[in-house]
């Protein structure tokens, strides 16, 4: 769907619902409070997300009035309004618009273009629906939306990011045997053509060939071929330096011989958001085009059990050349990502951001709020930590002490994959990766529950969210400063 920056007075826009946003406590701006009058006003207390439909009056052309709460100004940020844009674009959707238009508040504090934007990529993930295998077309759709006096490149901005974003979405929604790794490397191969990004597809003997034993060993037990995947986006004429995002892309996560059990284990399919994520980022690159040069690399496999599988207890060598004992076929990602990794750093990549679903015990200490951050590199983490959230995502450092990599201490190889307890589950992850990058800053993202939305709500349906994009796409702009 497109979105219009339209320059027409407010009155004058033909939309079935023209949306309102207004903030708590503070008087609505003349020309809105025109529209909506006195008594309204006084009674729509503009809490955040609050919402109400009303017709409009002779005096405009639009045939209903949304308004949508900010809350608060002093509390409002780029996020907030990004999602009370979902929000209103979903609820003008419940109410059967098929066009709307969003009048953008002017916000002390807030630059116009960046509102613009954040409406524009509100209203398009508001209003995301996976393309669904129900045999029964969806309810009702919004078929266009405007921006009244927006600019067209604010408009654009907000596009690409949505259109990145949404692609991971629909990448992560897709069941184990609608997306195989063969095959999310062709959607990558797909957004990489559409841009002139150059990609390189391993297959499993190109797997072979370059080493990457981890990989290969998580591959073992399933009937479907890996792909390793290597794109290059020389923004900057690749001549570097190059910023390298990686994405665990494990399209079924069944455990392995140390299998999961059945309660749950059909979310499994979205254990590729990482690599997901890398792909959407490329997307909205593809589109925003900065000076940067940016290797992005993702690993992909399921991870099935069967006789060929690899086993607890196995010593298996990857890229870096650290051995590594299995202590759990279940901690999986770990080994497609250390490999991944160490490829990059052998690429050259100057620093690195992997993101990946790695561990349920984001689940534990973060809960659906923040991702988890493990970094080898307090500079390089507090940069990330800062794009993360000058494009509204949030993620949150854990400690770097190097004890806690006596907790997956090996008594046969260099590191195990796994603790024996659980301790520490999210840092274990994440410090496993950093064996594998020697001295590259390195941050890691465990969205592992920030890249599913479990319950659903006013401003996102339940599913994929899409997590880590806009980290990627800001790393990438700020890397061609
Ligand atoms: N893919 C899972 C992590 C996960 C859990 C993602 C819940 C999304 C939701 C990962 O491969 C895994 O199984 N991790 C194990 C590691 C353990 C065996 C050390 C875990 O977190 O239990
Ligand atoms: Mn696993
Ligand atoms: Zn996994």
């Amino acid at each position: 769907m497109q979105v219009q920056a339209i320059n027409t007075a407010l009155t004058a826009y033909a939309a079935d619902v023209l949306i309102l946003l207004l903030t708590e406590g503070a008087p609505a701006p003349a020309e809105v409070a025109n529209l909506v009058g006195p008594a309204i006003e006084a009674d729509f207390k503009a809490g955040f997300g609050k919402t109400a439909l009303v017709y409009a009056n002779n005096a405009i052309t639009a045939r209903k009035l949304l308004l949508v709460g900010l809350g608060k100004a002093e509390k409002l940020n780029l996020r907030l309004l990004r999602k009370a844009a979902a929000i209103g674009a979903r609820a003008a959707r419940e109410s059967g618009a098929a066009s709307i238009a969003f009048v953008p508040p002017t916000l002390d504090g807030f630059d116009a273009d960046l509102t613009a934007q954040s409406l524009t990529e509100g209203a398009l993930h508001g209003l995301y629906r996976f393309r669904s295998f129900k045999s029964v077309a969806a309810k009702p759709q919004v078929e266009s939306i405007a921006i009244l006096g927006a600019s067209a490149a604010a408009v654009a901005r907000g596009e690409a990011f949505a259109a990145g974003v949404n692609k991971t979405r629909g990448l992560a929604w897709l069941p184990g045997n609608h997306l195989t790794a063969t095959d999310l490397a062709n959607e990558a191969a797909a957004v990489c053509g559409a841009h002139g990004i150059e990609i390189e597809i391993y297959d499993k003997k190109g797997c072979e060939e370059l080493g990457l034993g981890l990989l290969l060993a998580v591959n073992q037990g399933s009937v479907e071929e890996p792909r390793f995947v290597v794109m290059r986006y020389k923004g900057n004429g690749g001549q570097g330096p190059w910023l390298g995002l990686v994405g665990k892309g494990v399209t079924f996560d069944t455990g392995g011989i140390s299998i999961k059990p059945t309660e749950g284990m059909w979310d499994m399919k979205y254990d590729m958001a990482g690599a997901a994520a890398v792909v959407g980022a490329m997307e909205t690159i593809g589109r925003l085009k900065p000076k940067a040069d940016i290797l992005a690399i993702i690993g992909c496999t399921d991870n099935m059990p069967d006789g060929g599988a690899y086993k607890p207890g196995d010593v298996i060598v990857g890229l870096s050349g650290k051995t590594v004992e299995i202590r759990s076929t279940d901690a999986e990602g770990r080994l497609v990502l250390g490999d991944a990794l160490a490829y990059a750093v052998k690429q050259g990549a100057a620093k690195l951001i992997t993101a990946s679903t790695l561990t349920g015990a984001a689940q534990i200490s973060l809960g659906p709020i923040r991702f988890g951050m493990v970094s080898n590199n307090e500079t390089w983490q507090q940069e990330v930590y800062q794009a993360a959230d000058s494009v509204g995502e949030r993620g949150w450092p854990q400690p770097m002490d190097e004890e806690y990599d006596d907790l997956f201490d090996s008594p046969i190889a260099d590191m195990a994959n796994s603790g024996v307890a659980r301790a520490a589950g999210m840092i274990v992850g994440g410090r496993f990766l950093l064996k594998h990058v020697s001295e590259t800053p390195t941050v890691h993202l465990d969205i592992a529950i920030t890249a599913w939305n479990h319950k659903g709500g006013a401003e996102e349906d339940l599913g994929a969210t899409g997590t880590a994009v806009r980290t990627f796409v800001a790393a990438a702009e700020r890397w061609a400063k």
